[in-house]
């Protein structure tokens, strides 16, 4: 029986793939910084908001569906970018790109990504968004910026929150770096797992695509900290096409890279990955709509573990939202099918607390109704 059968939450996902993946690859994507009460800040936030349940309103017909930058997208929810996918299981990141294409929605192509970004957005079908890191004195990075333009991806995402690499004590007591290499620790924890030591080493370690060509390099944990305001500037006058800047948790930030001419905004924690004591970011994300005013585009993702969350995220302000390593979970516990069974799920829960919350669709004065404005736990 396959295990995806045993998917009726994200947290099974996660229960599975704990079993399934090396200590090190785990806490390598569950882990977050420092003593990670970011990330419980993050989880309480979510779950001390309500919804408003509402009776008797027709919900028979209820849509997923949502628009972005014009384009009609399957769910309003999309895939985060992470790099290194194919460490949850051989061919992750292609597993990720099939899945943006059937769904239409976009699929983060990460700097990092395991498999090149122009074969990304080939199996996408042009659901791909490519995600930046600055890094170094930026040189290759801008290299990056041209070649994503060359492979036809129409929207970058730059990522703000890592001038540094967060300290991640789970991650960095099992030694882990990319490309990771094999001492005595890691052989005793592969060899603890062999149904992923098997498949994945027998598939090639997984490597840094973006990189495997002559005259790339790219250290994981290099400072990325000269990035400033004119380093935004720089890119948004080489970048014709939209960008998104993600990682912002400041009203004030938002307000100038509106001015700054981004197209997008999305508030994000990284997944508590990076300053332990950042405000949780769903507090954030309604600051932040409430600067920007309601036109503004607005995106949201870290913590998401439900449909439920989704919603939630959607009535604090989010046009659209991003899952993340939910996604790695699922692909560790079951593969392809574990990852359309954890997809399934989520879009079931969303759309049944729609219906329980008396909405239809996701449009700003659907969502009006869906919340008491104040009801906390
Ligand atoms: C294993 C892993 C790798 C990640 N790599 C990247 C990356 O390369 N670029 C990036 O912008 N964000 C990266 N992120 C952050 C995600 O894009 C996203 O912000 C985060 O996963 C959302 O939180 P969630 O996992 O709790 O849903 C990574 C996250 C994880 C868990």
């Amino acid at each position: 029986m396959s295990a995806a059968r045993n998917i009726h939450s994200s947290g099974d996902a996660r229960r599975l793939a704990q079993r399934r993946l090396p200590w090190m690859v785990f806490d390598y994507i569950d882990g977050a910084a420092g003593n990670e009460t970011g990330a419980a800040r993050q989880r309480a936030a979510l779950d001390a908001i309500c919804l408003r349940p509402r009776i008797l309103c027709d919900v028979s017909e209820r849509s997923l569906t949502s628009t972005l930058f014009g384009k009609k997208t399957g769910r309003p929810f999309g895939i985060a970018p992470m790099g290194m996918c194919n460490l949850s299981g051989p061919g992750a990141d292609l597993m990720l790109a099939r899945l943006a294409a059937r769904h239409a929605v976009p699929l983060g192509v990460s700097t990092v990504a395991s498999t090149p970004m122009e074969r990304l957005i080939e199996v996408a079908e042009g659901n791909a968004w490519f995600q930046l890191y600055f890094s170094g004195d930026g040189s290759g990075t801008f290299r990056l910026v041209e070649r994503a333009q060359a492979a036809g991806y129409e929207t970058l995402v730059l990522t703000v929150d890592v001038p540094e690499v967060g300290r991640r004590p789970r991650e960095l007591r099992h030694g882990f770096t990319m490309p990771f290499r094999i001492g005595p620790r890691q052989f005793v924890d592969f060899a603890l797992h062999p149904r992923w030591s098997l498949t994945t080493l027998f598939a090639g370690r997984p490597q840094m695509a973006n990189f495997a060509m002559e005259g790339f390099t790219f250290d994981r944990t290099e400072s990325r900290a000269k990035a400033d305001w004119s380093t935004l500037k720089r890119l948004r006058d080489l970048w014709p096409g939209r960008l998104v800047v993600k990682g912002v948790l400041d009203p004030e930030d938002a307000m100038q890279l509106k001015s700054a001419g981004a197209d997008a905004i999305q508030v994000s924690s990284h997944g508590a990955r990076q300053l332990e004591s950042a405000p949780a970011p769903i507090h954030a994300l309604t600051e932040i709509r409430a600067a920007l005013g309601e036109a503004f585009p607005l995106y949201y993702d870290s913590g998401i573990r439900s449909g439920e969350d989704v919603l939630k995220a959607c009535t604090s302000g989010a046009d659209f939202v991003f899952l993340g390593r939910i996604l790695q979970f699922a692909i560790a516990a079951a593969g392809e099918e574990g990852l359309h069974c954890l997809w399934d799920v989520i879009s079931d829960e969303l759309s049944i607390a729609m219906a329980q919350t008396g909405i239809t669709g996701l449009s700003a004065s659907e969502l009006a109704g869906a919340t008491t404005p104040g009801a906390q736990n």
